[in-house]
C-alpha cells in the first residue's frame, strides 16, 4: 500500500483518461454517493468517481441493484457533483431505464446529465444495448460500458460468481467489447472475469478498461468505497483490498460517545455556553 502523490490539479476529462491509457498511467476510480465522501476522495486525488447503482446495496440496504430508480441515481449524483472539483464523474443508469428502447435510454441519460451535472453515464451489457449506446453517444453524452459480471442481470445469472470462464462466454465478451468501442464508448468496466481475459481485452482496445475483480492488466481499477474502507463489513470477496477499517472506527467512536453521554461526561464545561 502506498499513499497518493497526485499533484495534478487539472480537471479529468474523457480526453485525459484516453491519454492515461496511451501513456500507461493507471486510472484510479471509486464509487461515491454523497457530498462529503465525494469531496474527500476528490481531494485525495481520485481520477474518476462512479455514482454506482451499488448505492442500492451500500446506501439503501437492498440485496440487489434492481430497485434503484432514475430519481434515486439523480439525487445521489447531484450530491456527489457538488463535492467534486477534479475527478471525472460517471453515473450509472439503473435497471429498466435503458434496456430495449434506445429513445428511453437517451431520455434517461439526458435527465442524469441535465439534472445532476454528472459528465457521463455507465450502462451494462454488450450487443443487446448497442442501439442505446449509439443514441446516447450521438447526443454528445460520454458512455462507459460494463461487461463481465453485470449485477443488473443477477436474476439471469443466478449467482455473483466469476464470469466468462468458458470459451464461448469469453468470445462473446471480446466481441461485445469491440462493439462497444465501435459504438463510441469512451471506457469499459470489466467486472469479475479472469485476469488473462481482462488483459487480452485491454490490449485489444484503444479505449481504457477499468477492472473490478479483473486483475492488474486493466488500464485502471474501481472499487466500491464502502467495501475498501471497511464500512460494508460483511463483504469480503477475494478481489477486495481493505484500505481501512472505518466501520470499526465508527463503532468505537459511537461507543465512546454513548458512554460519555450516559456518564454525563459529555458535554464538559468547555463544551457549553
Ligand atoms: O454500481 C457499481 O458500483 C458498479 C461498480 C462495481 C463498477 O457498477
Amino acid at each position: 500500500m502506498s499513499t497518493n502523490t497526485t499533484d495534478d490539479k487539472r480537471k479529468v476529462t474523457t480526453v485525459r483518461l484516453a491519454q492515461m491509457k496511451q501513456q500507461g498511467e493507471k486510472i484510479a476510480m471509486l464509487t461515491a454517493y454523497d457530498y462529503s465522501m465525494a469531496k474527500l476522495i476528490d481531494e485525495a486525488g481520485i481520477d474518476a468517481i462512479l455514482i454506482g447503482d451499488s448505492a442500492a446495496n451500500v446506501m439503501a440496504g437492498y440485496s440487489t441493484t434492481l430497485p434503484m430508480t432514475l430519481d434515486h441515481m439523480i439525487y445521489h449524483a447531484q450530491c456527489v457533483v457538488r463535492g467534486v472539483k477534479r475527478a471525472f464523474v460517471v453515473c450509472d443508469l439503473p435497471f429498466g431505464t435503458y434496456q430495449g428502447d434506445s429513445l428511453k435510454a437517451l431520455e434517461s441519460a439526458i435527465r442524469v446529465v441535465k439534472e445532476s451535472g454528472a459528465e457521463a453515464v455507465k450502462i451494462e451489457g454488450g450487443e443487446e444495448i448497442i442501439d442505446s449506446v449509439k443514441r446516447i453517444v450521438n447526443a454528445g453524452i460520454p458512455v462507459m460500458g460494463h461487461l463481465g459480471l453485470t449485477p443488473q442481470s443477477i436474476n439471469a445469472f443466478g449467482t455473483y460468481a466469476l464470469r466468462a470462464k468458458s470459451e464461448a462466454e469469453a468470445a462473446k465478451l471480446k466481441a461485445d467489447a469491440l462493439m462497444l468501442q465501435e459504438a463510441g464508448c469512451f471506457a469499459l468496466v470489466l467486472e469479475k472475469i479472469p485476469a488473462d481475459l481482462a488483459t487480452e481485452v485491454t490490449k485489444m482496445l484503444s479505449i481504457p478498461t477499468i477492472g473490478i475483480g479483473a486483475g492488474s492488466g486493466t488500464d485502471g481499477q474501481v472499487l466500491v468505497m464502502q467495501d475498501m474502507l471497511g464500512i460494508n463489513q460483511g463483504f469480503a470477496p477475494k478481489f477486495l483490498r481493505r484500505y481501512a477499517e472505518i466501520g470499526e472506527t465508527i463503532k468505537q467512536a459511537v461507543g465512546s460517545y454513548v458512554s460519555d453521554v450516559k456518564a454525563v461526561d459529555f458535554p464538559s464545561a468547555s463544551e457549553q455556553y
